[in-house]
């Protein structure tokens, strides 16, 4: 079971910066090139979307200076979503700092998501942004901006067919 205890501890960044530092980035598979992606306002259908969505994933670095070393990689690359979600997010991992990594299959239709400690509800968008500024140490894509509508309809895509109302007992 994951805690939001165990949350707050690893996206301390300076744990986080030693948690890889220890393990040598071992723990995160190489998949992204680092670099900035940008998005393009105009596409056509949701899976164009879903499709840069994807694309955003592997490889936008929200202009981090935090970087982490891809399994036999000579070289440390900067962050991005996939650093942490390994397979386009489509797997169940563990964090360095031994937190629980949620497969992000079905994820979407988690979402607007209770938060009990900050008696607060989560929309995805802003799980996104929590990540990028706690995971990537980024700067967030705005709520209505190409990229984050492109992130939610990847997101969603990979959710499609996950049961609703998950969240209630
Ligand atoms: C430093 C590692 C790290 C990075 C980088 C990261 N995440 Fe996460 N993410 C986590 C962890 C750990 C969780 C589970 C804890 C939580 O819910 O916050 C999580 C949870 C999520 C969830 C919620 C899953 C659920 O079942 O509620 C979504 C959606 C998500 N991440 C998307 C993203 C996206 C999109 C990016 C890139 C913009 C990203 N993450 C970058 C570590 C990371």
């Amino acid at each position: 079971m994951f805690h939001l205890k165990d949350l707050s501890k690893m996206f301390i960044p300076a744990l986080w910066i030693s948690a890889l530092a220890l393990s040598g980035g071992q723990a995160f598979a190489a998949s992204a090139p680092a670099g900035k992606f940008t998005a393009t306002a105009k596409v056509s259908s949701i899976d164009e979307a879903a499709a840069q969505g994807a694309q955003i994933f592997a490889n936008d670095t929200f202009g981090t200076k935090q970087t982490w070393v891809p399994v036999n990689a000579f070289s440390s690359h900067l962050m991005t979503c996939a650093a942490c979600h390994t397979d386009g997010g489509k797997v169940e991992g563990v964090t360095p700092s031994g937190a629980h990594l949620p497969s992000l299959i079905g994820a979407a239709a988690k979402y607007p998501k209770f938060k009990a400690k900050k008696h607060a509800v989560y929309t995805l968008e802003r799980q996104i942004v929590h990540c990028v500024r706690a995971g990537i140490i980024g700067k967030p894509p705005a709520y209505n901006s190409p990229e984050m509508i492109d992130l939610v309809a990847y997101l969603t895509q990979i959710s499609k067919g996950a049961t609703m109302g998950q969240q209630f007992k």
